[in-house]
């Protein structure tokens, strides 16, 4: 699934996988055998995802998709509703909704850039619900979704099979998969990082050599799983940006086997092996990355997904917390749970930060002043679980992220206070 060798056979009913065709003049039981790509066909076998779906219906069996006008906070590319901005931005978390909101109604987009219609950039959204999708499933047409719970458990039912997922575990579903997403507690909160580029995969190792970092192992995919469901159930879809919804007569979740390497997937972060420096400095963070969605510019990437887990510092003679830096690629952090330790204050767990191209940044002030007055003895950072989206792209906050009474207004102010440095014989 994360690269080729990665191909998964399942079946939820014995006898339901053909063997040795995909598309048999006649499959077991009389299911409908479909194929479903993530790539182009021709696309390099290493890059090459598709599966094989065989399920009661075909899935072709719906009738028109009409324009779903549900107000909503979802966004899409290109995010020129609101001009794009270079200041540092912060916000607090999302509160829980008041009024009855599933996952999909509970979808805030922050920002986001690139255009689903050419297959480049990404949208960052939130989520924050307080009810189960009920006979409704969601498939997206616009890219992939990278779902990061934040609080509260979910169980996302899909047409490969189920996944549940808590904090700190991730949940992606590839472009075009129909899934919906129950509560598994009274109400879930979260970020989605919606890819419309190239599909993520584990990042290349390089010098680390065969091991470290995500593990290809800790990747879980579902079981084929199926409803045999005739009641009518509403599909919805994001296509070009907008939502259209369609009534099938049917339950969407008739798939009783499949293979191939085009998959949702689980991934624990706390499974991650992270590495750092054994003596002096900082690796950058690339060093965290779990899963890296490219361009065709090597190593410059649509989106890669980093993350901040509990680690030993022990560098010696070095300002251990992230320092001060300007950076060429645009970062989107949020916070699952804990604290960063590059900030004393004001980015709380669900909270989220954005630090666009050239923006300078780093330690607030009582950050660096803890740092450059402490002991250096190995010490642990735990209980935290941060993140980040960083993109080649910058990302253009949309008009609700910059209005909300949530965006902190005094973000800058965090970065002011510090002495000036104190040069021989200066005044
Ligand atoms: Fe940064």
């Amino acid at each position: 699934m994360l690269g080729f060798g990665n191909h998964f056979s399942t079946e939820a009913v014995a006898g339901a996988l053909p063997v040795g065709r995909n598309s048999p003049q006649h499959a077991p039981f009389g299911l409908y055998a479909e194929q479903l790509s993530g790539t182009a066909f021709t696309a390099p076998r290493a890059e090459n995802r598709r599966s094989w779906l065989y399920r009661l219906r075909p899935a072709a069996n719906h009738p028109a998709f009409t324009p779903l006008h549900t107000p909503s906070l979802l966004r899409t590319g290109p995010f020129d509703e609101a001009p794009a901005t270079p200041n540092r931005l912060r916000w607090d978390p999302m509160p829980i909704p008041s009024a009855p909101t599933d996952f999909l109604d509970g979808l805030v987009s922050l920002c986001g850039n690139g255009d689903p219609a050419t297959g480049v950039g990404l949208g960052i959204h939130l989520y924050a619900a307080n009810r189960s999708m009920h006979r409704r499933a969601f498939f997206n047409a616009d890219g992939e979704l990278l779902i990061v719970p934040q609080q509260g458990g979910l169980r996302v039912v899909t047409e490969m099979g189920r996944i549940t997922a808590a904090p700190e575990q991730i949940v992606v579903i590839p472009r075009g998969v129909r899934f919906l997403v129950e509560l598994t507690g009274a109400d879930a909160r979260g970020y989605v990082c919606e890819n419309y580029g190239a599909p993520f995969r584990l990042p290349d190792l390089g010098p680390i050599g065969a091991n470290g970092l995500a593990n290809p192992r800790d990747f879980e995919t579902p079981v084929a799983w199926f409803e045999d469901d005739d009641a009518p159930f509403e599909l919805v879809q994001k296509f070009g940006g907008a939502l259209w919804a369609t009534e099938l007569p049917h339950g969407p979740f008739d798939v009783v086997a499949w293979h191939g390497n085009l998959a949702p997937y689980r991934y624990d972060l706390r499974r991650f092996n992270t590495i750092n420096t054994v003596s002096f400095d900082h690796p950058d963070p690339s060093i965290f990355t779990v899963l890296t969605a490219p361009t065709d510019t090597p190593g410059t990437a649509n989106c890669d997904f980093v993350i901040f887990p509990p680690r030993w510092m022990v560098a010696e003679g070095t300002f251990r917390p992230p320092w001060f830096h300007r950076n060429v690629m645009s970062e989107f952090m949020g916070l699952i749970h804990g604290a960063y330790d590059a900030k004393a204050g004001g980015f709380a767990p669900g909270g989220a930060s954005l630090h666009n191209c050239m923006a300078g940044h780093g330690p607030d002030k009582a950050s660096y002043d803890a740092a450059v007055r402490a002991e250096l003895a190995p010490h642990k950072i735990q209980n935290t679980m941060a993140f980040m989206f960083e993109s080649r792209f910058a990302f253009r906050p949309t008009r609700f992220a910059q209005e909300t009474p949530l965006c902190q207004l005094d973000y800058d102010d965090c970065w002011t206070g510090f002495a000036k440095a104190r040069l021989p014989g200066a005044a």
